[in-house]
């Protein structure tokens, strides 16, 4: 049955837990306030042209003073989890010196709040916010950085591991190494393509470092890791272009999947980098301690990625060459990312359930051992009020129907899935987009901080009600196309 079919209701297990989720340097602000020390991101987004409009996370949605109003948000909404980061600086100000009391009492009033309104804190320990003075020591480059990660993740479990069940580690490592340090369109903002393969080696390391330390504080803790998996197509099915999907598919997914899941690095990662680097940064041991068993692991998922075989055709189509700094690194000379039908979010990214669809099934059948639970799923639209103040965002509506419809059928099909995060609950800070792109269900006007519920919040708070996506909501998806030179979500993170 097609996803769209509007007589198909989609509906959910029993306990399926229904959250938002936000990032502390999105939302937080109070960049300078009660200890909190520069981040990788403050001194980005402080640098001329790294962000568009020149937007910072100073302020963002002022949630630091707000929190209380923005859980009575969800509270209103029915919501029954919120998977929040802790922001590394505002705990560990200076990576590696001594705890500050203020950052983790934020985050304690933050979880007792959430807990008077029975919401569960999931809580996400490293959402790209690197204190900046670890980066002046080279940041993830250095193994160092592993060791201090999970030094902070036991401070933060010492004070919240009372309260706090669920953790993940890390949130899109992918993000963190190959936009980091390879295309360098987020911050550190370096350009260097073997150190992006380092810090991805580095992240795992801390991952697996952490999640010892959350399992030595707390017993009964389930621990997980987000990724921002990728359903990989090829264009065409030539041996080319299958092979461009498997090196993609390497780079994006089994670069983390393999190792997590006790598989160690995939082989032909090895192969398709060894001009490049001989991976001596893998030390003895660093696999075991990166497969320390997970409890659930976390999809993030926004679009497909298509990719074809880069040849003498692709490139003189106007296909960038590696002059220009890649987020794929030994990729470069071989795949070129194409468009993909719209319609498009105003990311310019292509609306496609079923990708979400592709990406659940593979996962169960690659790796039937874990639940998956999504971690984010959204879609950033161009939201004001109108004349009454309604913030109407039919698109939104229609996006988050396709793709929960998406989640049931692979549920139906025995996927276990456990539960499904929003991104957004607010308008946000958008990385190197800033304030441009709006992913909340609830609008924020960032000049007063009032927030308004958009019809998607209202809607979501019914679906969560009722635990299923109900047939009469069918809602026609809009062809608002902003961009057609969306090449695949992973490849277009970039200002344009
Ligand atoms: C991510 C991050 C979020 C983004 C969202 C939209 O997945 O990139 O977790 O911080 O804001 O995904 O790009």
């Amino acid at each position: 049955m097609p996803l769209n079919d509007p007589g198909t209701a989609a509906t959910f297990p029993t306990g399926f837990l229904w959250g938002t989720a936000t990032a502390a340097y999105q939302i937080e602000g109070a960049a300078t306030e009660d200890g909190r020390t520069a981040s990788i991101w403050d001194t980005f987004s402080h640098t001329p042209g790294k962000v568009s409009g020149g937007d910072t996370g100073d302020v963002a949605c002022d949630h630091y003073h707000r929190y209380g109003e923005d859980v009575g948000l969800m509270s209103d909404l029915g919501i029954q989890a919120y998977r929040f980061s802790v922001s590394w600086p505002r705990v560990r100000p200076s990576g590696s010196g001594p705890v500050n009391p203020a950052g983790l009492d934020f985050y304690s009033r933050l979880v007792d709040s959430l807990l008077g309104r029975g919401i569960t804190p999931v809580a996400t320990l490293y959402h790209w916010d690197l204190p900046q003075e670890l980066e002046d020591t080279n940041g993830w480059a250095n193994r160092d950085t592993a060791y201090r990660f999970a030094e902070y993740a036991g401070l933060v479990a010492d004070r919240l591991a009372d309260r706090v069940q669920v953790w993940t580690t890390l949130n899109e490592p992918w993000c963190s190494a190959f936009l980091g340090y390879g295309s360098g369109v987020h911050a550190p903002g370096r350009t260097e393509p073997v150190t992006a393969l380092t810090a991805a080696h580095h992240l795992l390391l801390a991952h697996g470092l952490a999640v010892r330390e959350l399992r030595s504080r707390v017993a009964s803790a389930q621990v997980s890791i987000t990724l921002n998996l990728s359903a990989v197509r090829a264009a065409s099915e030539s041996a080319a272009d299958r092979d461009a999907a498997r090196r993609v598919d390497a780079l994006a997914n089994r670069i983390f999947l393999g190792p997590i899941f006790g598989a160690g690095y995939p082989a032909d990662l090895g192969n398709d980098t060894a001009g490049l680097t001989d991976w001596s940064f893998v030390r003895e041991g660093d696999e075991q301690v990166i497969a320390s068993p997970i409890d659930v692991l976390g999809v993030n998922y926004y679009t497909p990625t298509l990719v074809a075989a880069l040849d003498s055709h692709t490139m003189s189509d106007g296909h960038r060459t590696s002059s220009v700094a890649s987020a794929w690194p030994g990729c470069e000379e071989t795949v070129h990312f194409l468009s993909q039908p719209g319609p498009y979010t105003e990311m310019g990214w292509s609306v496609d359930a079923v990708g979400l669809h592709e990406l659940l099934t593979r996962l169960h059948r690659d790796y039937p051992q874990v639940p998956l639970m999504i971690t984010e799923n959204g879609a950033a639209y161009a939201d004001f009020p109108d004349d009454t103040g309604a913030v109407h965002d039919p698109e939104r509506v229609a996006y988050l129907r396709d793709h929960l419809t998406a989640v049931s059928r692979a549920i139906e099909e025995g996927v276990d899935v456990r539960g499904y995060f929003v991104w957004s609950l607010l308008d946000n800070f958008e990385w190197a987009y800033g304030y441009a792109k709006r992913f909340g269900i609830t609008y924020v006007d960032f000049s007063t901080q009032q927030r308004i519920f958009k019809d998607s919040a209202h809607w979501y708070r019914s679906v969560l009600t009722r635990n299923s996506v109900p047939a009469e909501d069918h809602v026609v998806t809009a062809h608002s196309i902003v961009s057609s030179t969306a090449a695949g979500r992973l490849a277009s993170r970039s200002v344009e």
